[in-house]
């Protein structure tokens, strides 16, 4: 099983960027916290410095939009360039109809899940997304501990993509590390976010392999 390994620039060095971005050349995505000081209660960056991470990052870049109303600002994420844009379940409005907007725009269409949300509500409507993202840790800060009450959700979802036939790829935001990613992976998580874990090491490109070695030794369908 291949698991994709996604650091969050949330623990990078901000005025360090491009050097920070450079530093995870082993990864496979690289994941963008955009956070408004109102959906969650912190602020990150936006639309003019997500930009050139677009522009300047050799990975495909993960935009996590922890924002109020992306049905209005998300297509302008998929405009960019984007690989992939996640918004979260109770901020949207119409997740149908944006998904369908971000696909038209070049962009995959990803959904975020919080700790108290069930996932259940969305089985209907998997087949529109690329990936489901189950947060690992209340959204709004990195270094969190691990909610390992999320791996039961994390199960039922896989076992429901498996059963619709489907390739939804299942993505974990929160507090994974080298002690939790065989955790997640067990459950069916296959794209890995991890922040503090990979730039509070020493070696960024080392925890990341390590990560994704004990993820796909793990990993249960
Ligand atoms: C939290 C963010 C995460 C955060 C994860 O709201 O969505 O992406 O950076 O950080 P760690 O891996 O340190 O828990
Ligand atoms: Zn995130």
């Amino acid at each position: 099983m291949t698991i994709q390994i996604a650091p969050s620039i949330l623990s990078a060095d901000f005025a360090n960027l491009e050097r920070d971005l450079n530093a995870i050349s082993d990864a496979d995505l690289v994941h963008v916290d955009v956070m408004d000081y109102h959906f969650v209660p912190n602020l990150t960056i936006g639309e003019p410095v997500v930009k050139r991470i677009c522009e300047v990052s050799p990975l495909p870049t993960d935009i996590h939009l922890m924002i109020e109303d992306p049905d209005r600002w998300a297509p302008h994420y998929a405009e960019m360039g984007a690989n992939s844009v996640t918004f979260h379940m109770e901020a949207t409005h119409a997740p149908v109809r944006l998904a369908r907007q971000l696909h038209e725009l070049g962009s995959k269409a990803c959904f975020a899940v919080r700790p108290a949300e069930p996932v259940e509500p969305i089985f209907d409507i998997l087949g529109e997304f690329d990936m489901i993202l189950i947060m690992t840790v209340e959204p709004g800060f990195g270094g969190q501990k691990f909610l390992d009450n999320q791996l039961a959700k994390t199960r039922r979802l896989r076992d429901e993509i498996t059963r619709q036939g489907l390739s939804t790829h299942i993505e974990v935001d929160g507090g994974v590390s080298p002690t939790t990613a065989h955790l997640v992976a067990q459950a069916g998580a296959d794209v890995l976010v991890a922040g503090s874990a990979v730039y509070g090491a020493e070696n960024p490109n080392q925890r990341i392999n390590e990560i994704r070695d004990l993820a796909e030794k793990a990993y249960k369908n």
